[in-house]
């Protein structure tokens, strides 16, 4: 049998949400009037999400009874600052009682202060697409570790600047629903890095001892013929299009090639990270395809026969969350070790309804985290998306990525046996060797 794989002490065990999926009634913000536009592929209502503004602490239980030390969770700007410049109290007095029901519980939140969502006034100024909402960013951010630094010293600045001006620039399939725009990707990008790193500076003005960061999404790409230079090369376009900017903003203080040009000034950009957030999912394979230049020549693809997410959700969202590929977290950590500080797994996890591909994708990718770590990548926590179901964005109540079923219009909840399986591992702060056994999880993967 093989060995049990250990964490180190003090590692982070916990799962992610953020507010606008599981809160509820979060009716002043982009999301809530693209839902009203029809923007919902599958025609479903928000709602009361998970009912979090209400009821969250019923969920830090079971958060608590699975074993798990950290919860990531986001501010509502739109709650927050429900008008320019005038801050809801009522609002922040919600979030100050839920981060000391976690500190209760003895969980660690890490608070994301934006997670795709906008206040109404902000988007109808044009949102990331104007450089301004980098001083009011800043702003909004101080006016939050001024509510609530005592209880929280660990932030996200902003979640993943390339889906969110990927999904509503160029794909159109996310408010503000443009398409082909990739001039507008490019700057959007751009001014959500000036904006993390001027919130970077005003959450250390407030709080010194703060770590702050922002959650990468990072992808595999990979050519689908691996010898053919077409395809290869194909695949290195959409890498170099999707995935390095954060990093290059945040090491380097610049972009690369041509992004560098639409990019503007990211020298504020540069070393604005005490830790680096990789929200890590699944691969995609690419095949040269003359007939595509808007996508740079590259046809996507899931590979044939490879291990997918459930069909279902897979049919409606197309490939993005297609192929269970556990090496991928491997790989994308040891991309990431290169910004030479901490790292933290701020989302992982699978759309599996049926519970049929979690527990052997959770296993085997908790395996590859551990063999990055071996090889040198400072990770020290992992966050799991999600600990229940929610509303999936653009997808509705399609995908269901909970270790916790819900049923919305009840809201009844019943654990799938990946959270039972899930919590083993978290109170053992390691990967029992009958898991790995159970899993294939032990034999070497392919580097
Ligand atoms: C990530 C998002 C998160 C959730 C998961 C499935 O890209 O950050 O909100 O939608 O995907």
């Amino acid at each position: 049998m093989a060995d049990e794989l250990r964490f180190p002490e003090g590692f982070i065990w916990g799962a992610a949400v953020s507010s606008h999926q599981v809160e509820g009634g979060n009716l002043n913000n982009q999301w809530y009037a693209w839902e009203r536009r029809g923007g919902i592929v599958t025609g479903d209502q928000c709602g009361l999400a998970c009912d979090w503004w209400a009821h969250a602490e019923a969920d830090f239980d079971r958060l608590r009874d699975l074993s798990m030390n950290g919860l990531r969770l986001s501010l509502e700007w739109s709650r927050i600052e429900p008008e320019e410049g005038r801050w809801d109290e009522t609002a922040l007095a919600r979030y100050r009682k839920m981060l000391q029901g976690l500190r209760a519980r003895g969980i660690e939140p890490l608070v994301t202060l934006h997670h795709f969502t906008n206040p109404i006034w902000l988007e109808e100024h044009g949102a990331f697409a104007h450089e301004k909402v980098v001083s009011l960013f800043a702003r909004y951010a101080r006016r939050c570790v001024e509510a609530l630094g005592d209880l929280c010293d660990f932030w996200c600045t902003v979640n993943e600047p390339n889906i969110y001006a990927l999904q509503g620039y160029l794909l159109g399939s996310w408010p503000p629903g443009r398409k082909g725009d990739a001039v507008g990707m490019v700057r959007v990008q751009a001014n959500l890095l000036r904006a993390h790193a001027a919130a970077y500076q005003a959450i250390h003005a407030a709080q010194p001892s703060a770590r702050v960061g922002i959650a990468h999404h990072v992808r595999i790409f990979d050519p689908g013929r691996p010898r053919n230079p077409l395809d290869r090369w194909a695949a290195a376009g959409q890498n170099v299009a999707f995935n390095p900017l954060v990093v290059d903003a945040l090491r380097f203080g610049r972009a690369r090639g041509p992004l560098g040009l639409l990019a503007g000034d990211l020298r504020p950009v540069r070393g604005t990270y005490d830790y680096v957030g990789v929200n890590y999912y699944s691969r995609e394979m690419i095949a040269f395809d003359l007939r595509r230049p808007t996508e740079l020549f590259g046809r996507r693809f899931v590979q044939p026969g490879a291990e997918r997410m459930d069909g279902g959700a897979s049919a409606a969202i197309g490939e993005t969350f297609g192929e269970i590929y556990p090496d991928g977290m491997r790989r994308v950590l040891l991309r990431l070790a290169t910004l030479g500080c901490p790292i933290y797994v701020t989302e992982n996890g699978f759309a599996d309804a049926d519970d049929s591909r979690r527990p052997s994708g959770l296993v085997r990718t908790l395996a590859a985290l551990h063999r990055a770590m071996e090889q040198g990548a400072p990770v020290r926590g992992y966050y799991h998306w999600s600990l229940l179901d929610n509303f999936e964005w653009a997808e509705g109540w399609l995908p269901r990525f909970g270790l916790i079923a819900l049923d919305h219009v009840t809201q009844a909840r019943t654990p799938r046996p990946s959270a039972r399986l899930y919590a083993r591992i978290c109170s053992a702060n390691a990967l029992p060797a009958a898991l790995l056994t159970e899993y294939g999880a032990a034999e070497a993967q392919p580097a």
